[in-house]
């Protein structure tokens, strides 16, 4: 059996107080708790929470002492904020991988076991880019609902079992569809050559491919994936635009390249938006001009089943062509930082990442960097 990167695990942030971010995505993005490391759990240096919403984990990350050991975590948060700092992969087989991971990377990977009482799991992990990381995991042997080997239940579960949280409806974020880096300038094609070489990715068809290599609205991007089409990272850098694109502004704020977007996939786009703005979530609008150039665009076709007055209503975006449809929308930055920020997406028979969307999506960005006085 040849030897695959199969899957996303998780996503694992650093961020200044593990705690009160799992909370609030609870309250707001609708995950549960899931698991915990931390002082109850032996773990004297880093406090973690990992939250659950089917099958999108995210993992919170804090340092509990300022020592030289947690330098790495404190650093990243100093320069990133509250960021992404590695994107684990579920393998099939650690042990055929990690020699030609050596051999590929140049970097001295290395291969590691945890167990507990409940069984172990192969970890390996390799620098991707900037200050991100991508963990290998092969866990043929460990329950999946326990997560990993050294994590107990999440103390939080009791806590906003007996909260008003325990009342909200849930929100259905099933996976996480793709997950968008920014690069510098001229470097978006060696960050493809290493997804390529390395981790035998390949460039992912998609209709979006036309727009590849060209300038539009000061973007440029190449999407990659897996052999299995289940992980999907749109690769990004900045176009030669006149004025700084909102791809230059994360990359200023985020001192570096990094994680742009996570999004994540829903079978009810207008439900989710409607529930997560009431649980206080903020999109990006889109102007109004968007949705009258749509219904002329959609005039001579039928693809599209939604009603686009709903649509306008919630401020969902559409692209298409003449086989299906995706629906998306954009959060806000999540921290105060112009960084990290989700897309919410349903597909109907449509593998793009919203290429025809992107010009209306600056427009709409490029409004709040004129707010804060960046553009
Ligand atoms: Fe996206």
């Amino acid at each position: 059996m040849m030897s695959k990167v199969m899957s996303i695990s998780h996503i694992t942030l650093y961020v200044s107080n593990a705690k009160q971010t799992a909370i609030n995505y609870c309250f707001q993005y609708g995950f549960r708790p899931f698991r915990y490391r931390g002082l109850e759990s032996g773990d004297r240096l880093q406090s973690s929470h990992a939250v659950i919403n089917n099958n999108v984990i995210l993992v919170f990350v804090s340092p509990l002492i300022h020592c030289e050991d947690n330098d790495h975590i404190s650093g990243h948060i100093a320069r990133h904020g509250d960021a992404v700092k590695d994107i684990a992969f579920n393998v099939n087989s650690l042990d055929e991988l990690v020699p030609q991971l050596r051999h590929k990377s140049g970097q001295d990977v290395k291969q590691w076991c945890e167990s507990d009482n409940n069984g172990s799991v192969k970890f390996s992990k390799l620098l991707a880019f900037g200050d991100i990381t991508h963990t290998l995991i092969e866990r043929n042997d460990y329950p999946k609902d326990l997560f990993l080997p050294g994590w107990q239940s999440s103390p939080l579960q009791t806590v906003l079992k007996n909260s008003i949280w325990s009342q909200l409806e849930p929100i259905d974020l099933r996976f996480i569809d793709h997950v968008a880096v920014n690069q510098p300038v001229g470097q978006m094609s060696s960050l493809v050559n290493w997804y390529e070489n390395v981790l035998g990715f390949q460039r992912f068809w998609s209709v979006d491919d036309t727009i590849i290599g060209t300038q539009l609205s000061g973007l440029r991007t190449i999407f990659m994936t897996n052999e299995n089409e289940n992980i999907k990272i749109p690769v990004v850098e900045p176009g030669p635009g006149a004025k700084r694109s909102q791809i230059q502004e994360f990359l200023d704020y985020n001192y570096g390249p990094g994680v742009q977007h996570i999004a994540l996939y829903t079978s009810d786009i207008c439900v989710t938006v409607a529930k997560l703005k009431l649980r206080g979530v903020e999109f990006l609008s889109t102007p109004d001009i968007y949705y009258e150039r749509l219904t002329e665009r959609l005039k001579c076709d039928d693809v599209v089943k939604h009603e686009i007055c709903k649509l306008q209503e919630l401020r969902i975006l559409v692209d298409f062509d003449e086989n299906g449809y995706l629906l998306q929308i954009f959060t806000k930055p999540v921290d105060d930082r112009p960084t990290l920020f989700f897309e919410i997406i349903e597909r109907h028979n449509y593998n793009g990442f919203g290429a025809g969307n992107i010009k209306a999506l600056f427009e709409a960005i490029e409004a709040q960097q004129i707010l804060r006085g960046n553009l």
